[in-house]
């Protein structure tokens, strides 16, 4: 093994990721030796791809009840003390702008490029190292410092920051660590799967949604007690679009999720009132009025609706059966499209062994944990990103400058 790093570093953080890179300028603005370390060849790689290109960099709606997490209030302290608006500041002060989509969520007007190059800014200058393409091996823990092995050469500092984030996309450098590291020095692992990911399905349903593959309506989807109303999309596997990426972090595997595609498009009696006003027309004809016209030709083969027969010769009790078919449709996922897709990780490591306040181990003092890797996960919109900014903000905030 080669010769040790004599240099002890104030602070190494494993990950340059969002949540890394972040925590890594905000300790060096308080003058703390950082090294900030990853595997890969580039940083933020996941902030590149966000927002399609864009970066869904925040959300005003920014509260705990949009974090999914064992203890709903362990995200409160840190949410509450790093604000959107504390990113946004940062974003005016290196001269990028956003613009506002649904519900609060902030897109960049500069391609998501910009805001990786404000990290790396920031990070160097304030005089943070960066170091790319750098295996991280054995990590050890004596005497109040921590040794790491980085590309064979164990380095030493006071204390680690595991900013290694979650399982999503390993094709772009997600991997496990943080839970190994978490696990071997004695905290608990909330049990981890995709989240915010779409459904795959089989079967005759998996041909049906396949053939309106591209079809997007909107929807109200819910699962057990919580609903979320947005696009729903059809895809060649199954069912995707933003409010099934919500839902599925709440569906449990087995489990029907409820679908339904009539209240965005008008009332109960919607059918019925249609027949009095034009008995002639067809079901589909009807139906086409609300719904693109592939998606209704898909209702006669997935609910069996006699879409070519006029509506004055359909029974009014039929047509109130077919809008309660369109108001309550209940599918069963087969699964999801995994770890390939999914925007995040559901779980991750515990809260209950870790400071609120500081994102600190209350096991291992000096060793801390942020961003995605925590049992904490937002909903679609940008808070995933708002938390990876709030809990390296945390992680920074109790050393002296
Ligand atoms: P992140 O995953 O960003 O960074 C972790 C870093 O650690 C990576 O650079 C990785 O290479 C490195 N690493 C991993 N294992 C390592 C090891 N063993 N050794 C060394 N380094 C290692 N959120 C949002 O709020 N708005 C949005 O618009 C989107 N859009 C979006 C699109 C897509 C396609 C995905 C996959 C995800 C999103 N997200 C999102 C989620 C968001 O990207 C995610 O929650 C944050 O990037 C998490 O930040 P972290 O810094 O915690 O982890």
């Amino acid at each position: 093994m080669p010769k040790p790093d004599s240099h002890l570093w104030d602070a190494i953080i494993i990950g340059a990721g969002a949540a890394g890179l972040f925590c890594g300028s905000r300790l060096a603005a308080k003058e703390h030796g950082v090294l900030v370390v990853d595997h890969s060849a580039k940083p933020a790689e996941k902030v590149r791809i966000s927002g399609g290109g864009r970066c869904n960099f925040t959300n005003l709606e920014t509260t705990a009840s949009r974090f999914l997490s064992q203890n709903p209030h362990f995200a409160k302290s840190a949410l509450a003390r790093y604000t959107p608006w504390d990113f946004c500041s940062l974003m005016a002060d290196h001269g990028l702008s956003w613009n506002e989509k649904t519900e609060g969520q902030l897109f960049c007007d500069q391609k998501s490029t910009a805001i990786i190059k404000l990290l790396l800014d920031e990070l160097e200058r304030h005089g943070g190292e960066l170091r790319l393409s750098t295996p991280v091996g054995e990590v050890t823990h004596a005497d109040d410092t921590f040794c790491v092995v980085l590309d064979g050469v164990p380095t030493r500092c006071r204390k680690l920051i595991i900013a290694s984030g979650g399982l999503s996309i390993p094709k772009i450098g997600a991997t496990s660590f943080a839970y190994e590291i978490a696990r071997k020095f004695g905290h608990e692992i909330v049990p981890t799967r995709p989240a915010l990911v779409p459904f795959t399905f089989s079967g005759q349903l998996k041909d049906d949604f396949a053939s309106i593959s591209g079809v997007a309506a909107p929807a109200e989807i819910s699962f057990q007690r919580t609903s979320f109303t947005d696009a729903l999309l059809f895809t060649h596997r199954g069912l995707s679009g933003p409010a099934i990426l919500q839902i599925s972090s709440y569906w449990q595997e087995g489990e029907a999720i409820e679908i339904d595609l009539l209240d965005a498009v008008g009332d109960r009696d919607l059918l019925v009132m249609a027949k009095a006003q034009n008995p002639q027309k067809t079901l589909g004809a009807i139906l086409a009025a609300s719904y693109p016209n592939r998606l209704t030709t898909a209702f006669a083969s997935i609910f069996g609706f006699p879409v070519d027969k006029q509506i004055g010769q359909i029974a009014d009790n039929a047509l109130r059966d077919f809008a309660m078919k369109l108001a309550k449709w209940e599918v069963k996922p087969t699964g999801t499209e995994g770890w390939r897709t999914a925007e995040v990780t559901l779980g991750g490591v515990a809260t209950d062994q870790l400071s609120s306040r500081n994102m600190e181990s209350q096991l291992v003092p000096g060793l801390f944990f942020i961003g995605e890797c925590v049992d904490v996960t937002g909903w679609l919109g940008g808070y995933n990103f708002q938390w990876a900014w709030a809990s390296a903000a945390a992680a920074a905030v109790d050393w002296a400058s």
